[in-house]
């Protein structure tokens, strides 16, 4: 209880005294404030970039593919800075930190320590990793400072063409397996292994090569994405119709052989079977709530909204993370997105429409409503929840309601 609660305690009852019609709706603006209007408690999940650096040349990648003129230049945000923004996030009520982004976190100098910070401030930590750095001392270090998620980027069924793909020794794909079978074995407290693969022309007719080698190392969630735009010429990694169709068709088989080993299957920008309701971008019908439980914060500090938009809503060089979290730019923000399918249109410079979160990892629930107040009915109205599915379970992401008076019995 905080020290003023006294004081709020006593309003609460003057304004009973003097209007308990007042109060209701007092109680009830609140509650809705802290979902959707005010946020005092922070994202749910924060998505920190922790270098630009990388030791691969992905042909797909946005930062670093060789087809590129200017690769993403190689920074490093400061120990000191991840740490406020860890403290700042978990001091709001942040429950997961990712290390991701634009270079290879592991390259960070500080890596294990930030997971370390992570776990002491009672917070899930998540590393996507191309696994080069994954040496058997890297990967009892990141286990001992109590890594929850290692997500390992193997984007081939084959040596050859990991090679081809990632431009790095073919020979490295069997050190990155041998190293989360080292994880996946390993007594005591260890990370959930996630492998995934970017469907390119090159590596597409190898997804069951790799979900097999993968589910033998101990993965436990296969994530097979198809690929996004990139900022050079792709037109010959992108697959055709019918690549699609076979992809289709070994996922199917994907699903069977993550079944029968207890894995789960989760797809990301796969275009849907033609003629399917899948199809339909989900986004047309209901609002997007990223901006009440996600946040990323870039190399240089800048914040944003979600992964998809270029703009920073706001900079950890000007401000905390939590003055901008509770910015009048992430207020827009926010209410951008809600407001997508009566708007029309997604929040500027946003790629809302290549969004991943469709078919297998996003849910909608539509329910109606009584809301008791003292145990009688005080208004009415329809609820809709976002559902994401995290790790398995599915959680609610965001909120959207109505209220009318209820009809009379
Ligand atoms: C940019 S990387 C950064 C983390 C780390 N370096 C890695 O590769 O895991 C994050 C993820 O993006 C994926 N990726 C790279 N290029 C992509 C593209 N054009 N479209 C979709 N995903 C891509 C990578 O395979 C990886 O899983
Ligand atoms: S390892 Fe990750 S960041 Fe590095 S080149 Fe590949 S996709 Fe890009």
């Amino acid at each position: 209880m905080t020290g003023n609660a006294p004081l709020k305690r006593l309003g609460r009852d003057v304004l009973r005294a003097v209007s308990p019609r007042l109060l209701d709706r007092v109680q009830v603006a609140r509650a809705r404030r802290r979902y959707l209007g005010d946020p005092r408690q922070g994202p749910r999940r924060l998505l920190v970039e922790p270098t630009t650096a990388c030791n691969h040349r992905c042909v797909m990648c946005m930062d670093h593919s060789p087809r590129l003129e200017r690769p993403t230049p190689p920074r490093s945000m400061p120990f000191e800075r991840i740490e406020r923004l860890l403290r700042d996030a978990a001091a709001m009520g942040t429950t997961e930190v990712w290390l991701a982004g634009r270079g290879e976190p592991l390259l960070h100098p500080d890596v294990v320590q930030i997971i370390a910070l992570a776990h002491a401030l009672g917070m899930r930590s998540q590393v996507t990793t191309n696994g080069g750095r994954l040496t058997p001392e890297m990967a009892d270090l990141l286990c001992e400072a109590g890594l929850d998620m290692l997500s390992v980027s193997i984007n081939a069924g084959r040596p050859e063409t990991y090679a081809r793909v990632h431009r790095a020794p073919a020979g490295d794909r069997a050190r990155v397996l041998e190293a989360m079978e080292r994880i996946s074995r390993r007594p005591g407290p260890r990370p959930d292994l996630m492998a995934s693969i970017v469907l390119s022309a090159l590596n597409h007719a190898e997804l069951l090569e790799f979900g097999r080698d993968a589910l033998a190392a101990g993965a436990r969630t296969l994530v097979v994405g198809g690929m996004r735009g990139v900022p050079f010429d792709g037109r010959d990694l992108f697959l055709k119709d019918a690549d699609w169709a076979r992809v289709r068709e070994d996922l199917a088989g994907l699903r069977d052989l993550a079944a029968a080993a207890g894995a789960r299957v989760l797809v990301d920008n796969i275009p849907p079977e033609p003629g399917t309701a899948a199809g339909q971008w989900p986004y047309a019908s209901m609002g997007c709530f990223v901006g009440h439980m996600f946040a990323v914060v870039d190399v240089e500090g800048g914040v944003r909204g979600c992964c998809s938009c270029v703009d920073a809503l706001g900079s950890l060089e000007e401000a905390s993370f939590a003055q901008v979290w509770r910015s009048e730019a992430y207020r827009r923000f926010r209410i951008a997105c809600r407001e997508i399918p009566s708007a029309g249109l997604t929040p500027a410079h946003c790629g809302c429409r290549e969004c991943g979160n469709i078919d297998d990892n996003i849910a909608v629930v539509w329910a109606p409503y009584v809301f008791l107040l003292d145990g009688k009915p005080h208004h009415c109205g329809t609820d809709v929840f976002n559902l994401a599915r995290v790790d398995g379970r599915w959680l609610i992401s965001g909120i959207a309601d109505n209220s009318r008076a209820c009809p009379a019995k």
